[in-house]
Parts: C-alpha cells; sequence; structure tokens
C-alpha cells in the first residue's frame, strides 16, 4: 500500500489532537478503522510514528519530522484545490491585486483600457500589499497581483514588467529643494525617513532602506507608517522626507518637491504576479495589453513569459 492523502489527514489530525478518540470525532469516522489507518501508514513507512503507551499521545523524533512535511503536503494540496477552483470558474472574472503606488503608474489606463477592448469580462480591483497579493493568489481571491516585491513561492509565477526609478519627495521650503541638481543619498541621511507600509514585511520600506544600508549610510531618524499616502501627507506637513517610485511625479501637490536620484541601481520593480501555470486567456490578454502601452509609451522594459 502507498499512503495517501487520506492517510496524512488522519495522522496530523491524530498528532494535532493527542488522542485517538477526539481525532476519530474530528474526522467523522469510528476510532477503529482510525487506528488502523494509522497501523498501515506506519508499516508503509517501516516506522513508529508515535511513542507506544504514550497519555497523551507523543510524537516520536521520527513522527515530529513526517508531520512537519505532512502538514507542509496538506497545505499545498488544499491550495491547488482553491487555485483550480478558481481557475475554471467559467463566468469570466479577472481579479486584480495592487499596491497602491502602481495607480500613479500606468495601472488606471491598462484598466480602462482592458475594459474597453474585453468588455464581456468583470474586472475586480483590490488594493493590498505585495505579500498579501501571494496568500491572495493561492486562495483564489484574486487572479494577478500588481506589486513591488520579489516574494519566492513555488506556486507564484512573476513577471517582472519594468523597473522604476526611485526619487524623492521633499516638503515645499526645504533646503535641497531648490536648485535643479539632483540628489545624492547621502545628503537625505540628516532628514527624518518616512517609508510605508510598516506591515506585513517585506516591504517597499525595505527596498528604501536597503538602499541606504547598502552604500553604508544610515539615516538619522525613521518613521514607518501603514501607506503611501500617509508617508506623502507627513511630508507635506514637513515631518520628514520620502523615497517613492518615480510614477509619484503624476501625484501632483503644490507642498511637495520631487527631485530625482543621482544613483546608480536605485529603482524598484513592478511585478506582475500569477498563479504558476495559469495561462488563462484574461491574462494573456493582459499582459499583452501592458506591452502595447509600454511600446506605444516608449517605457523600457525587458518581455518575460507566462
Ligand atoms: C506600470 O506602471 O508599468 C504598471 C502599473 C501597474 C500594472 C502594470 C504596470
Amino acid at each position: 500500500m502507498a499512503f495517501e492523502l487520506r492517510h496524512l489527514k488522519y495522522f496530523v489530525t491524530v498528532a494535532e489532537e493527542k488522542n485517538f478518540t477526539r481525532a476519530a470525532e474530528r474526522l467523522f469516522i469510528a476510532q477503529p478503522p482510525l487506528s488502523r489507518q494509522i497501523k498501515q501508514l506506519e508499516d508503509e513507512l517501516g516506522t513508529e510514528l508515535f511513542e507506544r503507551g504514550s497519555r497523551p499521545l507523543e510524537l516520536t523524533e521520527t513522527g515530529k519530522f513526517f508531520f512537519a512535511h505532512a502538514q507542509q503536503l496538506l497545505s499545498h494540496a488544499a491550495e491547488i484545490k482553491a487555485m483550480t477552483k478558481r481557475v475554471s470558474q467559467i463566468n469570466r472574472t479577472l481579479s486584480i491585486g495592487y499596491v497602491a503606488s502602481t495607480l500613479y503608474g500606468k495601472l488606471p489606463k491598462i484598466i480602462r483600457l482592458y475594459r474597453y477592448e474585453h468588455n464581456a469580462v468583470d474586472l475586480q480591483l483590490h488594493e493590498m500589499t505585495t505579500v498579501e497579493q501571494i496568500k491572495a493568489l493561492k486562495e483564489g481571491v484574486i487572479d494577478v497581483g500588481f506589486g513591488r516585491i520579489k516574494h519566492e513561492d513555488q506556486n507564484v509565477h512573476r513577471i517582472v514588467l519594468r523597473e522604476e526609478r526611485l526619487i524623492v519627495a521633499l516638503p515645499i521650503g526645504h533646503a535641497l529643494a531648490e536648485g535643479s541638481d539632483r540628489l545624492q543619498l547621502k545628503s537625505l541621511i540628516n532628514d527624518t525617513l518616512i517609508v510605508y507600509p510598516k506591515a506585513p514585511r517585506p516591504s517597499f520600506a525595505d527596498q528604501v532602506l536597503s538602499a541606504f544600508h547598502d552604500r553604508a549610510l544610515t539615516p538619522k531618524k525613521i518613521i514607518e507608517v501603514r501607506e503611501l499616502q500617509i508617508a506623502i501627507g507627513l511630508v507635506a506637513a514637513g515631518e520628514g522626507i520620502a523615497i517613492v517610485p518615480n510614477s509619484l511625479i503624476g501625484m501632483k501637490r503644490d507642498d511637495i518637491i520631487y527631485k530625482d536620484l543621482n544613483e546608480r541601481h536605485a529603482y524598484s520593480p513592478i511585478i506582475m504576479s500569477v498563479r504558476a501555470m495559469d495561462q488563462s486567456e484574461e491574462i494573456r490578454n493582459l499582459l499583452d495589453l501592458i506591452y502595447r502601452i509600454y511600446d506605444e509609451e516608449q517605457i523600457p522594459y525587458v518581455r518575460g513569459t507566462l
């Protein structure tokens, strides 16, 4: 007998409950067949998974090892189920997660054009961080995420759409806001640096902090805030400065001055994330449309594939 997912589910439930009777109740089966299944599993593995005679039931060292992997396998199987359900939905919907800063880039144009060209597709938009997007993709809540963090996950396929330059947002009247010079990060360390989002991490805040740390620079004071709009509002209030993606220039305010950075490698990527192997027509059309806009507007990028 090769073991099946069912055996793993039984084993994990017994290990969690530390008791056969309670586990059987949770699984809606009688206790004797549950004990038989665990015995079969132990025979198949050629080892004991539970300490014999222990009350409450304790895992052996091998049992602990198997438990950690069984839990991972079961949660992976649950993810596959949720993802497949979502992919198989016949009504054509496309649910998109995005980080707020992409609203100041090409996202509004992409959505407008997509709605115009594919009006049979029901588009839904959800603001969320990159880390939240990965979870939402796996739970089938969204189909596409637009974020900025290179998060590794075997169930998620990432395409770096383009790299966006970082710029500095300064309050009007700031000494560095005068003149046309591009600024260096080292000229900013005596200001309070406002970064976002505070959680979940890693986030765009870490990209900005790394830009300083990579150059062995430490800002005098750092304030972490919940979101981009708060960071910009606090800059306007004179609380500090913020490093933001270049597209923020589109958010014109008369109390903020944006300055270019004179630094190499000061970029933030715009990353499209989809479920691995999801090549649905809606997603292919969306990616084609993004590249068409980049071509028309002569925005530099390296083409990726689904
Ligand atoms: C962009 O600005 O390039 C962009 C923003 C959101 C989604 C896709 C692309």
